[in-house]
């Protein structure tokens, strides 16, 4: 049985998909990225941490990566992330809803602030959605 992991761990499973990962300049995202990429995906990675994004699309490879601005809590952001992908790549086969935040830790409960818990839901809820109309392929 390990013997069968191993090998599987081995064999790209990704060759030839194109994939959009939001929060992936760092943390799970950018592991995300990381492990696509290592089973033969191109990835896109949305962020709004632009030069730490842009250093890990360096780091491995532009050829495989590339970086797009992306805030998740801006909806014409997020249509952008995904025409930019398809208008890159000609195609989209993968997209990871990866980014996410918390609220800042608040002392007491009414020093919450409508605004910050709309921020959190936006980010944490939003997901991308295809808007294939502009880039001929719908
Ligand atoms: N780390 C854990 O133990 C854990 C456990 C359960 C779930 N998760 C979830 O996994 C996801 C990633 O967690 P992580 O620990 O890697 O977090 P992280 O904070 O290390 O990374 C989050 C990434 O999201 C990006 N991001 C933040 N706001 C954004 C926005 N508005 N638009 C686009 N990108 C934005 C950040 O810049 C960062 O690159 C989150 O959704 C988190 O809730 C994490």
């Amino acid at each position: 049985m390990a013997t069968i992991s191993a090998v599987s761990a081995l064999v790209p499973r990704l060759e030839g998909k194109v994939a959009l990962i939001t929060g992936a300049a760092r943390g799970l995202g950018e592991s995300i990225a990381r492990m696509f990429a290592r089973h033969g995906a191109k990835v896109v990675i949305a962020d709004i941490l632009d030069d730490l994004g842009q250093s890990v699309c360096e780091d491995m490879g532009l050829e495989v990566a590339s970086f797009i601005h992306c805030d998740m809590s801006i909806e014409s952001d997020t249509k952008n992330a995904v025409n930019a992908t398809v208008d890159k790549h000609r195609k989209l086969d993968i997209m990871v809803n990866n980014a996410g935040i918390l609220d800042s830790p608040k002392p007491s409960i009414i020093d919450n602030d409508a605004s910050d818990f709309e921020r959190v839901i936006k980010v944490n809820l939003t997901v991308l959605v295809g808007d294939f109309s502009s880039n001929g392929l719908r």
